[in-house]
C-alpha cells in the first residue's frame, strides 16, 4: 500500500524550454463556484484594466488572471446544484443557530474558526452575487413550510439590510433546525449561481478564461509553486508561469460507480497537490446523498433534500414510512443518517431500493417549486404527483481534500485551494446540505484576494525557470482504461461506499496494488490516462483512511465499529505528499 501512497512526482516527462509558455499573476484552475468567485475577487484587488474594446486597439497588456477549465467552463458540480445556498438571511435565524447546526453536523471534527466565519460572512456574499443579477425564488411562487419554524432565537447577526426579510423564500433541509436555504429556479440553484458568475467573469477585463484545458500538474520550483503544465487538444502540452495558483478542481464523486457528481469529478487537483507535497485531511469523509434516483439505465440525477424540506416522505418497499424509528427528526435528520437508515431498509425489505413520496403535495406546486426533478422524472414516465420515485444512495460530496489554512494557503508557497477540493474545516465528518455553494463563495473569494494581494507584494514580473523531467519508457501494453475505470468506480462502491469493513477495505487495497503495477508506471498522453492515474492514486488514499479510522463518525460508516470514539478518534487523518 505504500506504493500507492507515494506516487511518482510528475505524470509526464517534459522539458519547459521545450514547451510554448502564457504568464499571469493569478492562474485560477477550476470554473465552479470557487474558481469563479476566486477570480472575480482578485480581479478587484488587482484593479481595473481598459475596457476589452480599447485595450485590443492599444495592444495593451492582457489580463492578469486566467481561468483554466478541463472541459466547458460550466460543466461541474456547482452547475448541477439544486437544493441551494443555505445562509442566515430571515428575522427567524441566527448565526448562532447555522453555527450550531453546522458543528453537530460535523461531529466534533468542525474548525469552529472557519464555520463561524463562512456563515458570517455569507450574507454579505449573497448580498454581492445579487447585486451581479442572481434571481433567487421570492417566497410568494412557494407554499407554507409545513415544518415548524420555531420560535425565532435570539438575533446575534443577519445583515441590517435582511432584517426585516428579504423576500427570498427559505426552505429547509436535513439537519438544519430553521429554514434558511435559498433557491433559484426551483430545483436549479446551481445554474442560477453559475451562469451569474461565469457572465460576471466574462464581463471582467482582468480575467481570461481557457476552456477544454487540462491541469496535468503543478510546477514547484525552488520550494514554490510556479504555474501548471497544462494540456489542450488542439494545442498540446504548455505551460502557465503564474505568481499565484488558485485550485478550485471540485470533488471526486467519480471514484463511485453511483454518483450524482459531473464528470469532471475526478480529483485531479488533489491529487495533483499531493504529488506536489501538500497535505490531504479527512479522506475517509466522502457524502453519500440519501436520494438519488434510481432507475437501471438513467444516471443517479439528484432528488434533491429540499423535497424532504417541503413535506416529502420516505417509504420502504411495503410502502412503510421509516425515517420517525431512526431519528427524531426523521426525514430531515442529517444526510449520514438517513443515507445510513435507507441502507438498512434495504437489506430488511430485500429490495434495491426505497420510495421518496412526494403525491400528498400540490401538483402545481410540485411544478413549480421542482420543475427539473419533475421533468426528469417525467422522461421515465413517473408522474411524482401521484406516483413514489425510486431512491437510494450515491457518492455525493467529499469532506476531505487539500488541508487549507485560514488563508487558503496549502502549505506550498503561492498555491491556495478552496472549493471542495480543499478542506478548510467547515464540514468536519459530515456536511450539513447546501453549506457548499456558501463555503464556495466565501472561500473562493477569500482565495482570490489573499492569492491577489500576495502577487502585488512580489517584486518583478512573473517568470519561466528551466525544469526538465525525464520519464523512464515504459512499454504502453493496450491498456482498456474504460474498463479499469469502471472496475474501479465498481470496487469503491462495494469496498469503500456507504457501510465499511476490514475486509472489503483489504480486499480493495490488494485489487488497488494490482492495478497500480501496470497503471501507474506508465506516461499517458490524454485525459483519460491521467484521470486514471489520479483516480487511483485518491482510491488508494481514501481506502487507506478508511482502514485507519477506527470507529464510526458522521459519513465515515465502519460495521466493525459501529461506535463514535472520542477518546482515539477526535482527530483528523492527514496525509503528506
Ligand atoms: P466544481 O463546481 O465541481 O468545479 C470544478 C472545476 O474544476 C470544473 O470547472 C472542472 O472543469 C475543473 N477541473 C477539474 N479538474 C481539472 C483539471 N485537471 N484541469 C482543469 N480544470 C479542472 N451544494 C450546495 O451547497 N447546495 C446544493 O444545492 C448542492 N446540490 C448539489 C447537487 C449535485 C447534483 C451535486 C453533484 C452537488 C451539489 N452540491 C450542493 C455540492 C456543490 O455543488 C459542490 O460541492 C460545489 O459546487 C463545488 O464547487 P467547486 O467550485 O469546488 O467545484
Ligand atoms: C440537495 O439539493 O439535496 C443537495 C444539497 C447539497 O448537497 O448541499
Amino acid at each position: 500500500m505504500d506504493d500507492v501512497i507515494l506516487p511518482r512526482r510528475y505524470l509526464v516527462g517534459f522539458d519547459t524550454a521545450q514547451l510554448p509558455e502564457l504568464f499571469t499573476e493569478v492562474l485560477v484552475i477550476g470554473s465552479g463556484v470557487a474558481g469563479l468567485s476566486a477570480a472575480l475577487s482578485a480581479a478587484e484587488v488587482a484593479g481595473p484594466l481598459p475596457t476589452r474594446a480599447s485595450s485590443a486597439s492599444s495592444g495593451a497588456h492582457p489580463a492578469k488572471i486566467l481561468i483554466v477549465s478541463k472541459d466547458k467552463l460550466g460543466e461541474n458540480n456547482t452547475m448541477r446544484a439544486q437544493g441551494g445556498i443555505a445562509v442566515v438571511l430571515s428575522p427567524g435565524d441566527s448565526f448562532r443557530c447555522h453555527i450550531k447546526d453546522t458543528l453537530e453536523a460535523g461531529q466534533g471534527l468542525c474548525d469552529q474558526k472557519v464555520v463561524k466565519e463562512v456563515i458570517r460572512n455569507g450574507p454579505v456574499r449573497i448580498k454581492e452575487l445579487i447585486g451581479l443579477g442572481a434571481n433567487f425564488d421570492r417566497a410568494v411562487n412557494s407554499v407554507p413550510h409545513g415544518t415548524g419554524h420555531g420560535p425565532p432565537p435570539p438575533e446575534d447577526g443577519p445583515l441590517a439590510l435582511y432584517r426585516s426579510g428579504t423576500g427570498l423564500d427559505l426552505t429547509k433541509e436535513g439537519g438544519h433546525s430553521r429554514p434558511r436555504v435559498i433557491h433559484g429556479r426551483g430545483d436549479s440553484t446551481g445554474m442560477v449561481v453559475e451562469e451569474t458568475l461565469l457572465e460576471a467573469v466574462e464581463g471582467n477585463t482582468n480575467i481570461d478564461t481557457m476552456d477544454h484545458c487540462f491541469a496535468i500538474d503543478l510546477l514547484v520550483v525552488e520550494g514554490a509553486c510556479r504555474g501548471a503544465l497544462l494540456w489542450h487538444k488542439q494545442k498540446g502540452r504548455f505551460i502557465v508561469w503564474a505568481g499565484e495558483t488558485i485550485l478550485a478542481t471540485g470533488g471526486c464523486g467519480q471514484l463511485y460507480r453511483e454518483t450524482t457528481n459531473s464528470v469532471v469529478a475526478t480529483g485531479d487537483g488533489t491529487a495533483m497537490a499531493y504529488r506536489a507535497g501538500a497535505t490531504l485531511q479527512d479522506m475517509e469523509f466522502v457524502q453519500f446523498h440519501p436520494t438519488t434516483l434510481y432507475i437501471a439505465g438513467a444516471t443517479r440525477a439528484l432528488i434533491t433534500e429540499a423535497m424532504r424540506g417541503e413535506g416529502a416522505i420516505l417509504r420502504n418497499k411495503w410502502g412503510e414510512r421509516f425515517m420517525p424509528r431512526y431519528h427524531p427528526m426523521a426525514e430531515l435528520a442529517p444526510r449520514d443518517v438517513v443515507s445510513q437508515s435507507i441502507l438498512h431498509e434495504m437489506q430488511l425489505t430485500e429490495h434495491t431500493h426505497v420510495y421518496l413520496d412526494v403525491t400528498h403535495l400540490p401538483r402545481e406546486f410540485l411544478g413549480s417549486r421542482f420543475p427539473h426533478i419533475c421533468s426528469t422524472c417525467k422522461s421515465f414516465h413517473i408522474d411524482i404527483s401521484k406516483e413514489l420515485i425510486p431512491v437510494r444512495p450515491s457518492a455525493h460530496y467529499m469532506m476531505g481534500g487539500i488541508k487549507v489554512d485560514a488563508r487558503t494557503r496549502t502549505g506550498i508557497p503561492h498555491l491556495y485551494a478552496c472549493g471542495e477540493t480543499a478542506s478548510t474545516g467547515m464540514h468536519g465528518a459530515n456536511r450539513l446540505g447546501s453549506n457548499s455553494l456558501l463555503e464556495g463563495l466565501v472561500y473562493g473569494h477569500k482565495a482570490g484576494r489573499e492569492a491577489s494581494l500576495s502577487s502585488k507584494r512580489r517584486h518583478g514580473k512573473v517568470r519561466p525557470y528551466p525544469l526538465e523531467v525525464s520519464m523512464e519508457a515504459k512499454r504502453l501494453r493496450r491498456l482498456d482504461l474504460e474498463d479499469i475505470r469502471d472496475s474501479l468506480k465498481s470496487l469503491m462502491w462495494r469496498c469503500a461506499g456507504v457501510e465499511r469493513d476490514e475486509k472489503h477495505l483489504k480486499e480493495a487495497t490488494d485489487t488497488l496494488a494490482q492495478w497500480w503495477e501496470y497503471v501507474m508506471d506508465k506516461e499517458f498522453h490524454t485525459p483519460e490516462g491521467w484521470e486514471l492515474q489520479n483516480m487511483i492514486l485518491l482510491a488508494g488514499l481514501v481506502i487507506r483512511a478508511t482502514q485507519d479510522r477506527k470507529e464510526s463518525r458522521g459519513a465515515h460508516y465502519r460495521k466493525d465499529y459501529p461506535q463514535r470514539d472520542d477518546r482515539h478518534w477526535k482527530r483528523h487523518i492527514t496525509f503528506r505528499g
